[in-house]
């Protein structure tokens, strides 16, 4: 074989593992199995989000200690699903038990603000270089808000988005999230494709996609829409597709194009925030945006979400022009835990600690190399993936050259060895915690270079 040549992997193989590690996972679920059959009755497919029901079948959670989940059959796994990226703390963390608890016993709920919001707020502020904040439940509502000040400010109706990203369940963004190669039309100008049923179109035609890592397909876009655009979100690392880095100077770019032509930009750090370095995709690559939408990480586990802004992004909000509201905002359980949380575990010390994990899961690159795998790896302190394609992933397009059989084989190698990570690893990274072990780590090395040897025999 030439150097630098990959193996050709035989997809009859992965087929015949996939069967035989599905039947061992089955077996290892007897409870769970049982269980999505009493739960279908009155939740549909036995599940509370749609995205729960992964193939081959759900698999119920009973409890989570530090880096460690365990089911409800009793199987224990190193956790790199981490609630979707948001456990980046570990499990049951004893400052939250401690903070949530507390709280619990002084009254969870007023619809009134407390004390303890203007110090998440401030603490936000020092690690997003954005003034002003404001509170709410989810990452969906951080989106939404975004998306309605982007309008509020400008008088305009459309948004910018890039191809293949989520940024929640709402009506404006729920747009070529994962479109199939046959709806998304040609690259040079997507398609705007609904995620699920029930969007209006009149939402859905308000939104222009565009590949990321490509400033000039903005441009060229906000050109063609001149005077319409209120602004463009943008994960600023793609996190659902793999991890997609930002090329060097495209933020930035970004930034300039929304701009000069009177849009805001707003970052979407629901994943990146907390993950990717103690100030997020911020601190990270060095570009401060219009608004930022942040959630997952920051409540600790408890429900949470928060919209950042410039003094000019929030001025409608401050003067009482924009309705930034909701009953649970600013939610005192929400807020005891993010307090501790910011000021306490994930500090600036913490995120050593994830540069240490990731340094042993970078031994996987040397799998790759070593079995001459067509696969490729990002990694970004507590982010990372791998990617079944010898070029890494730079936009959504490239994933449509991944074999889905190869990514979901990979995902159930894992889960069988102790491993747990997001379902349907073709499209997602994963996440760790300050509460893994050289261990937990390695695990996830071991069982990597275990599938490569027996893939490529
Ligand atoms: C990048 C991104 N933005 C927004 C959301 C929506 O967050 P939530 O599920 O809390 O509404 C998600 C959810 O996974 C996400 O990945």
């Amino acid at each position: 074989m030439p150097a630098g040549a990959h193996v050709e992997i035989d997809l009859a193989l992965v087929e015949a593992l996939t069967k035989r590690e599905t039947a061992n996972l089955d077996e290892k679920h007897a409870r769970s199995l049982a269980y999505r059959e009493e739960a279908k009755a009155y939740l549909p497919g036995g599940v509370s989000s749609s995205w729960q029901a992964w193939p081959p079948h759900p698999i119920y959670i009973s409890r989570g200690l530090g880096s460690h989940v365990w089911d409800i059959d009793g199987n224990e796994y190193v956790d790199y699903h981490n609630g979707y990226g948001v456990m980046v703390m570990g499990h049951a963390h004893p400052k939250i038990v401690e903070a949530v608890q507390r709280r619990v016993e002084l009254g969870t709920h007023f619809a009134q603000p407390t004390e303890d919001a203007l110090i998440v707020a401030e603490n936000l502020a020092e690690r997003y270089r954005l003034p002003y904040w404001r509170f709410g439940n989810s990452g969906t509502e951080a989106t939404l808000d975004a998306v309605r000040i982007m309008r509020a400010l400008t008088g305009r109706d459309m948004i910018v988005k890039i191809e293949g990203t989520y940024h929640g369940h709402h009506d404006s963004l729920m747009v070529s999230v994962f479109p199939s190669k046959e709806d998304a039309g040609p690259r040079e100008h997507p398609a705007s494709v609904p995620q699920t049923k029930g969007l209006p179109r009149a939402f859905v035609d308000l939104v222009v996609s565009v590949p990321f890592n490509d400033a000039e397909a903005a441009d060229r876009v906000f050109a063609e829409h001149e005077g319409q655009i209120a602004g463009m979100i943008v994960e600023p690392a793609m996190t659902n597709c793999g991890l997609v880095l930002p090329d060097p100077g495209y933020l930035q770019r970004l930034k300039e194009i929304c701009h000069s032509h009177g849009a805001l930009l707003a970052f979407d750090e629901v994943k990146t925030g907390f993950t990717v370095a103690w100030g997020g995709a911020v601190e990270a690559f060095g570009v401060v945006p219009d608004l930022i939408a942040l959630a997952k990480s920051l409540g600790a586990g408890i429900p949470c979400g928060a919209i950042g802004g410039t003094e000019e992004a929030m001025s409608m909000i401050i003067a009482g022009e924009l309705d930034q509201v909701g009953t649970f905002n600013g939610n005192p359980l929400t807020m005891a835990a993010a307090k501790v949380n910011l000021t306490e575990v994930i500090t600036k010390d913490a995120y050593a600690r994830l540069d240490e994990i990731n340094a042993i899961l970078a031994r996987c690159e040397d799998v790759i190399e070593r079995y001459r795998l067509p696969a490729s790896m990002k990694r970004l302190a507590a982010k990372g993936s791998i990617d079944w394609r010898s070029t890494p992933i730079h936009e959504y397009r490239d994933l449509w050259e991944i074999e889905d059989g190869v990514p979901q084989l990979a995902w159930l190698w894992q889960l069988n060895r102790g491993v747990f990570k997001s379902p349907g690893s073709k499209w997602e990274s994963w996440t760790t915690s300050i509460a893994m072990s050289d261990e937990d780590a390695t695990r996830y090395v071991d069982n990597f270079e275990e599938l490569a040897a027996e893939i490529t025999t």
